[in-house]
C-alpha cells in the first residue's frame, strides 16, 4: 500500500473522488482511521477542546502538537499527516513559523503544516513554501480567532466578506499553499472558492462542492454528547457504547461474574 504524498494530494485537476480527512490525536485512533481508508490524518489543535477539555484551541502548545503528531505518525500506514501550527507558535514572524513547522515535520513526522488566516499570513506561507515546508491554509471560521470573530459562527454571509474570502484563498494559493481548509461558510461561497483556486479545498461545514471533507473524529464517533456542530454527522453513539461497556465491566466485577476461568490462569 503506497503512502499518500503531498504531490498526490495537491495534483491540480486530478480526476479522483473527493478527499476524506479526519482528525486524529493518538496512535490507536490514527491506526483505525488509516485502516478505514482516510486520505488525510489531521492532527488538529482541536485536541485542546476534545482531548484536553479546554474551551478553545488557544492554550495548545507546540510541544503538545509535536507529541500528538508523533503518536499519530506511529499509527499511520498510508494517509498523509497534516499538523496544525498552534496559536502561539507562528503568528509572531515567518521565522517563528519556520522553527515551529520544522519541529512538526522533523520531530512529529508530519508531511504538511496547517495555519489559520488569510492576507496577514501570505508572507508566512511564502516563507515556509520557499523553505520546503508544505502548507495548508485555513479560512472561514478560524477557531484561533474566536475572540475576534465573536463566537463559533458561519463566516462570509455578506457579499463583501465573501468576495474578500475568495481573494484571500487566491492570495494563499499564489503564496504557495498546497491545499486549503474552508470552515463554516455558506455552500455557494465554498463553491466559488473551490472553482477559483486550483489547490484542493477541503471543507468542514462548507457544503458538498469542495474537493474533500474533513470532520473532527470525536464528532463523527459521538464521543462528546454536549456539543455537536450542525455540520458534523454522527456515525456512532460512541459515548453511549463506551459508557455501556464500562458499566457492564463494573457490574460484572461487583457481582463477581468477572473474571471467569476463561480470563484466569491455571
Ligand atoms: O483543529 C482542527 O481539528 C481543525 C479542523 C476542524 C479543520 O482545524
Amino acid at each position: 500500500m503506497d503512502r499518500i504524498t503531498v504531490d498526490d494530494l495537491t495534483k491540480a485537476g486530478a480526476d479522483r473522488p473527493p478527499l476524506a480527512a479526519i482528525t486524529a490525536y493518538d496512535y490507536t485512533f490514527a491506526r483505525l482511521a488509516d485502516e478505514a481508508g482516510v486520505d488525510i490524518l489531521l492532527v488538529g489543535d482541536s485536541l485542546g477542546m476534545v482531548v484536553q477539555g479546554e474551551e478553545t484551541t488557544l492554550p495548545v502548545t507546540l510541544d503538545q502538537m509535536v507529541y500528538h503528531t508523533r503518536l499519530v505518525a506511529r499509527g499511520r500506514r498510508r494517509a498523509l499527516i497534516v499538523a496544525d501550527l498552534p496559536f502561539r507558535a507562528y503568528k509572531a514572524s515567518p521565522a517563528q513559523a519556520l522553527d515551529s513547522s520544522a519541529r512538526l515535520l522533523a520531530e512529529g513526522g508530519a508531511e504538511m503544516v496547517k495555519l489559520e488566516g488569510g492576507r496577514a499570513m501570505t508572507e508566512t506561507v511564502a516563507f515556509l513554501a520557499g523553505r520546503d515546508i508544505p502548507v495548508m491554509g485555513h479560512l472561514g471560521l478560524t477557531p484561533q480567532s474566536i475572540h475576534q470573530l465573536g463566537g463559533f459562527r458561519v463566516q462570509g454571509r455578506d457579499p463583501e466578506r465573501a468576495a474578500a474570502l475568495v481573494e484571500e484563498a487566491l492570495d494563499l494559493e499564489r503564496a504557495g499553499a498546497r491545499s486549503l481548509i474552508l470552515e463554516a461558510v455558506p455552500r455557494e461561497l465554498a463553491r466559488r472558492v473551490t472553482e477559483a483556486v486550483e489547490i484542493p479545498v477541503i471543507g468542514i461545514g462548507a457544503g458538498p462542492e469542495c474537493d474533500g471533507q474533513v470532520l473532527v473524529l470525536h464528532d463523527i464517533l459521538g464521543l462528546l454528547e454536549g456539543f455537536q456542530p450542525r455540520f458534523a454527522k454522527r456515525y456512532l453513539d460512541g459515548a453511549g457504547q463506551i459508557r455501556g461497556a464500562v458499566e457492564a465491566f463494573c457490574r460484572e466485577v461487583r457481582e463477581g461474574s468477572f473474571p471467569t476461568d476463561e480470563h484466569s490462569f491455571e
